[in-house]
């Protein structure tokens, strides 16, 4: 540098020191199944996580940020949205609070006001929701297409999600287009032809609502295999209003999740708990919103399930975008430890992607840190609607 000038060096290492209690989600860390540190610190390295563990031991970094004693959790994974859509569906929602029943039938009122959107709209709609929902700690989101059912639409729905998410999930198979009422067969072979074809190069997942008023198990079949065919792995919105054929589906075709999961048979239950590829995904959001009664994830665990989860966000049956949320009650209503809530927000839902570089603190994963202005995890179910992230990394940069 010139003379009198003093350069710095560029900031590529942070290490976050004073952290009071950090959940690495790698037991081999810290203690118990959530590998819990105490008095802990992590060093970021560009994206990445360099180290984690006690904060007497932590190298030297380039820069440091004191986390005073809050606790740190690995970024939240929220492994079900549906983010692309326009409008809302508050007279829905107050018909519903007055006694109204939740149907499949809702959805076309979205599906018209997303065809009316401009790309524009559509795309500031996500970052919104995506924005709302890392400073409630998410740093990984899945997204659906499933308001277009058109070609055209459906693939405008996966080209703008794919500009905010790498996890996106092509939903032609929400609900039998309006055009194509009389005729299910036919929008069925759209939905596995030329809107496949349209769709396949921005999607990585492929979805079917499998229940009465959408897809039966039979078109469920067809439309996941032909998905698959295209290299989209398949995942299910299986047995949520009803009891049904779509969580044995899943489990047959190897898909990465079942979700919703809240009227299981015994026989259901045995499946998920025997699969070792299917995650059990609950969205505990939508029952809230829908008044129905919880998922039991309590029996899930003791079974032998992987459970993840996740919020759902959608205009009709679930729209919030809190994790933290959706982790109060599991431990409330649904028979979860506030480990097992908090696990299954992170480490479930990465499982429920397939990834194995977010949902946990540990060398060499993605530098995804949510810290919380409080002593540990447990206070997210604990202090429930209490807005407790108060700091955020996503591939470590300071978000918030
Ligand atoms: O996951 N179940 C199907 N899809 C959404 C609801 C969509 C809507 O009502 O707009 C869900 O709950
Ligand atoms: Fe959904």
């Amino acid at each position: 540098g010139r003379a009198g000038h003093t350069r710095s060096r560029p900031v590529t290492t942070t290490v976050i020191t004073n952290i009071g209690s950090l959940v690495t989600n790698t037991p081999g860390l810290g203690e118990g199944p959530l590998g819990l540190l105490r008095d802990a610190a992590v060093v970021i390295d560009g994206d990445r996580i360099a180290w984690a563990g006690p904060a007497g031991r932590a190298p030297a970094a380039d820069a440091s940020y004191d986390a005073g004693g809050r606790a740190a959790v690995p970024g939240f994974v929220d492994s079900h949205s549906h983010l692309v859509f326009a409008g809302d569906r508050t007279e829905e929602f107050n018909a519903r609070m007055s006694g109204r029943p939740y149907t499949a039938g809702g959805i076309r009122t979205t599906v018209a006001a997303t065809r009316a959107a401009s790309d524009e709209e559509l795309d500031a709609n996500v970052a919104r929701f995506v924005t709302e929902a890392l400073r409630q700690g998410t740093t990984t989101i899945e997204t659906k297409s499933g308001y277009g059912l058109t070609p055209h639409d459906e693939a405008r729905a996966l080209r703008i999600a794919a500009a905010h998410t790498s996890e996106t999930t092509y939903l032609g198979a929400h609900i039998v287009a309006p055009e194509y009422a009389g005729d299910p067969a036919a929008y069925v072979d759209l939905v596995t032809g030329p809107m496949l074809d349209a769709c396949a190069p921005y999607a990585r997942w492929v979805d079917v609502f499998c229940e009465e008023g959408a897809f039966d198990g039979d078109q469920a079949r067809t439309i996941l295999t032909a998905g698959a065919k295209r290299g989209l792995v398949p995942r299910v919105h299986a047995n949520q209003l009803s009891y049904g054929p779509g969580v044995r589906l899943a489990v047959e075709l190897g898909a990465a999740s079942a979700d919703h999961c809240t009227h299981l048979t015994p026989e259901d239950v045995d499946a998920l708990a025997q699969s070792g590829s299917t995650v059990a995904t609950l969205l505990p959001g939508a029952e809230f919103s829908t008044r129905a009664r919880y998922p039991d994830a309590r029996r899930l665990i003791d079974a032998g399930a992987t459970v993840a989860l996740s919020t759902d966000c959608n205009p009709g049956s679930s729209f919030t975008t809190a994790m933290p949320f959706c982790i109060a009650i599991a431990v409330r209503d649904m028979g979860m430890t506030p480990d097992e809530a908090l696990q299954a927000a992170t480490l479930g839902g990465a499982k429920a992607l397939r990834r194995t570089d977010v949902g946990r603190v540990a060398p060499g994963a993605c530098a995804d840190i949510a810290l919380l202005d409080a002593p540990s995890h447990v206070h997210l179910a604990y202090r429930p609607g209490v807005p407790l992230v108060s700091a955020v990394w996503r591939r470590g940069v300071r978000e918030l």
